[in-house]
């Protein structure tokens, strides 16, 4: 038995398991996991696990067999992983068309022990938000292999955007829209940034940020051409991170000063670690993501021959080993929340990252890396196996915590009886050396090729339907389900906004 799943099994009989239950009959369940090492955000313990129409039906010491038996009993089980920042079918700030569409994207994610994905509906300026989001439903509906929702982007919020349609689709079910402070033709101004606080504040809806100073880096990449520095490397050198410190600073005050809570999204830098942990300290309801490039690459990884570092490109970038460490700390003392993929999957080719082919600048590639189908294993290996994180730390940061941060605790995010069966079967002991052929993202490349990990998903269960067996697919396409969310957990948080805001609050009400 592998370290890990023996430690864990001395765990579960440590903490008493659920007792045997004789109230079920032979077939009641669809499906019976059996002896597995059940772990959740808050527990762990040995159990078998019963299905009845795609919902946990029963959790006990012994149950009896259902119409299929999984034995589990050199596995974790975990609750399946959520990803909760990701880009399919999406067209970046400059034009370009992620190489996932539904189908390959759910398809990758499930491999790497993900049931359900967050994935963005996003807005371009002129567009009316209730079409935006009837056309993404449009193309994940047919091809996804597990479930979806979706958060809004907000690159235009007009006056019909901000009093009609966002307090419709939130009650609808998109309750997050996320929002940039970079890209010219994607963000919001502070004054339009307070106008979507307030809207999210008084609707219920909680609210993404991409902090980025735009003009810190539009000046410094502008200096940066000019002078003939065009390689993939200096990506990073325009995306100081003061640049994301300054932004990360400047939107925390705007959410203060509208008291609605707001979490950070892809945070690279130790500075705006520090800041978030700062607010955090302070009370203010501030709430951050990081994503498996801020741990395990950093800014050399971009400094690459020709146009290779390309494939290390996103925004915010890689950046030193000291940001690498803060990031880490940050996860294990729940400065972050959730730990998500930010998978923005471009070729290394003219559809992608190189639209000028060897004439391509920093400027011109599309940002982003794939991370779907590695965002677990990475964090298991390097996290769990190395003791930096419990594993029941781990369970919250992919998948509980996304779940309650998006309003999707009444269904996903726990294994508990009432819930979605969304189930990860895990061996602990599997080792893996990173290959990208072995990946099921269209995007050719990982910027994680060669690594050994230990630890992978064998087993991957979406609403009681195995989805991924022994590394074969075995969902139809189109089997995935939207999922309409409730309340983000920070948003129903009750408490009193500050003396300030109140006044200014009662004075300006509608
Ligand atoms: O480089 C990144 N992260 N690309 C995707 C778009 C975004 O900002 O999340
Ligand atoms: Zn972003
Ligand atoms: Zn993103």
């Amino acid at each position: 038995m592998a370290p890990i799943l023996k430690q864990h099994v001395a765990d579960a009989a440590a903490s008493g398991a659920p007792p045997p239950s004789d109230e079920f009959r032979l077939s009641d369940f669809d499906l019976t996991i059996r002896n597995g090492t059940v772990t959740n955000a808050d527990a762990t313990f040995r159990a078998d696990i019963g299905i009845v129409d795609g919902r946990i039906a029963a959790i006990a010491d012994r149950l009896p067999a259902g119409a299929h038996d999984i034995d589990a009993s050199e596995r974790l089980v975990l609750p399946g992983g959520i990803d909760s920042h990701c880009h399919v079918e999406q067209i970046s700030s400059n034009g370009v068309m992620t190489a996932d569409d539904f189908e390959s994207a759910t398809v990758s994610a499930a491999f790497g022990g993900t049931t359900t994905i967050i994935p963005f509906a996003a807005q371009h300026r002129g567009m009316a938000l209730p079409a935006v989001v009837a056309d993404y439903h449009a193309c994940a509906g047919p091809k996804a292999v597990i479930d979806y929702g979706f958060h809004l982007i907000v690159s235009d919020p007009t006056e019909t955007a901000l009093t009609v349609d966002l307090p419709a689709l939130i009650r609808q079910g998109y309750t997050s829209f996320k929002v940039y402070m970079t890209y010219d033709k994607l963000k919001l101004d502070d004054y339009q940034m307070l106008d979507v606080l307030d809207t999210a504040s008084t609707h219920g809806a909680l609210v993404m940020v991409h902090a980025e100073n735009n003009d810190m880096i539009k000046w410094i990449a502008q200096r940066l051409l000019a002078r003939g520095h065009t390689a993939p490397k200096y990506h990073a050198v325009s995306h100081d991170p003061l640049a994301e410190s300054e932004a990360t600073h400047r939107v925390i005050a705007l959410a203060r000063l509208t008291d609605t809570p707001v979490l950070i999204v892809h945070v690279s830098g130790r500075d705006a670690v520090r800041t978030i942990r700062a607010a955090q300290t302070l009370g203010a309801r501030v709430y951050g993501e990081t994503c498996p490039q801020y741990l395990f690459l950093t800014a050399a990884d971009i400094d690459r021959p020709g146009l290779d570092g390309a494939m290390f490109c996103c925004s915010p970038p890689p950046r030193d080993a000291a940001s690498q460490e803060a990031v880490w700390e940050g996860l294990a003392n729940g400065t972050f929340q959730v730990y998500s993929s930010d998978h923005a999957p471009y070729r290394y080719d003219e559809t992608g990252k190189l639209p000028k082919g060897a004439a391509t600048t920093f400027k011109d590639m599309a940002n982003g890396v794939p991370g779907l189908e590695l965002r677990l294993p990475l964090l298991f290996s390097e996290g769990v196996g190395r003791g930096r994180l419990s594993l029941q730390q781990f369970v919250a940061l992919t998948a509980t915590n996304h779940a309650r941060m998006y309003g999707l605790a009444h269904r996903k995010g726990a294994i508990a009886v009432g819930l979605d069966a969304d189930i990860c079967l895990w061996d602990a002991g599997r080792e893996v050396t990173v290959a990208a052929a072995s990946l099921h993202d269209r995007v050719g490349y990982t910027p994680y090729e060669g690594r050994a990990l230990r630890g992978w998903p064998v087993t991957v269960i979406n609403r009681g339907r195995v989805v991924v067996a022994d590394g074969r697919l075995l969902a139809e396409r189109g089997s995935g389900m939207f999922v309409s969310r409730r309340t983000p957990g920070p948003v129903a948080m009750a408490r009193t906004p500050s003396p300030q805001t109140q006044l200014f609050k009662s004075l300006t009400a509608r």
